[in-house]
């Protein structure tokens, strides 16, 4: 997690009160999104699979003052969400906005690609955003408001070699997403999607430095993503300003595809 220190336009308490919770939070983008939560003013539920390395993250985030509560959650699995939810409410009664961040790849070209490949991706990058957008509706409901945010690719809009499993999974989280912005607005709940570009993490770290150099042809603004460029835009939909915005999904790309 870096230190963000230059000007943000979300520094201002503008999720002040508000209870937040980022699946996904241990490193990389997910880690960025909880801290701009954070500076927003909301309280943040940060999970992962792994105890120790999402605990870290949050003891930063607790040792700059801010209120954070981290767990360890394997989103895929229905009865880890459920208890993410549950302890969420105990601790602070209310869940105002959800950031479906958690994601995996196992990248292969289809002819050779296991059954367990194609199954954990999607079963991670789509039925758990499908677990903890469902788990969330009804205090969503009962609060009369809620914000849900869900991290595709741009993957997802326009294909990949080699990532079949993973762009039918983010593909599927931007049509899931207009479904469940159709069910759910006159409830006041928005449910958009953000689709970022190359973004510089551990997920694209293993991407062959030649393929990068090719990558970053492809890109207008001629520079990879930072984890920060994604947490601006989801701290931006869970904002006010956003209050008229569902079921669209906003790629954050530097203009790689459009
Ligand atoms: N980086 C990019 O260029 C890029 C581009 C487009 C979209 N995205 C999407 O952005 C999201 C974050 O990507 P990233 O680059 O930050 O990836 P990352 O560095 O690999 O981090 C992934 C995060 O998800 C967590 N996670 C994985 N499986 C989980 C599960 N079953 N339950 C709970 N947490 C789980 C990981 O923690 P544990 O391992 O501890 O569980 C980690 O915190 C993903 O959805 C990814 O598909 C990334």
């Amino acid at each position: 997690m870096s230190e963000t220190t230059g000007q943000n336009a979300f520094r201002a308490d503008v999720l002040s009160g508000k209870t937040a919770i980022v699946t996904g939070a241990s490193r990389g983008i997910g880690a960025a999104i909880a801290q701009r939560l954070c500076e927003a003013g909301a309280n943040v539920v940060l999970c992962s699979r792994s105890t120790e390395a999402v605990g870290q993250i949050a003891d930063t985030l607790q040792g700059k003052g801010y209120t954070v509560l981290s767990m360890a959650a394997d989103i895929s699995e229905r009865a880890d969400v459920d208890t993410l939810i549950e302890k969420t409410i105990s601790q602070f009664s209310q869940i105002d906005i959800l950031v479906n961040n958690a994601g995996i790849t196992r990248d292969m070209l289809l002819m050779r690609l296991k059954d367990e490949d194609w199954n954990a991706v999607l079963q991670t990058n789509l039925t758990g955003t499908m677990y903890c957008t469902r788990a969330v509706l009804r205090p969503m409901i009962r609060q009369k408001g809620g914000r849900i945010i869900n991290i595709s690719s741009v993957v997802g809009l326009t294909g990949n070699a080699g990532q079949a499993n993973y762009a039918a999974a983010k593909a599927g989280i931007i049509g899931f997403t207009k479904a469940i912005a159709k069910e759910v607005g006159a409830r006041g709940i928005t449910v958009n999607a953000i689709a970022p570009g190359f973004i510089t993490t551990d997920m694209t770290a293993q991407i062959p430095e030649q393929n990068q150099h090719q990558l970053l042809e492809l890109i207008p603004l001629r520079e990879f993503g930072h984890p920060e460029d994604v947490a601006d835009a989801v701290c931006f939909l869970a904002s006010d300003a956003a209050r008229y915005i569902t079921g669209q999904t906003l790629q954050v790309d530097g203009g790689m595809v459009m």
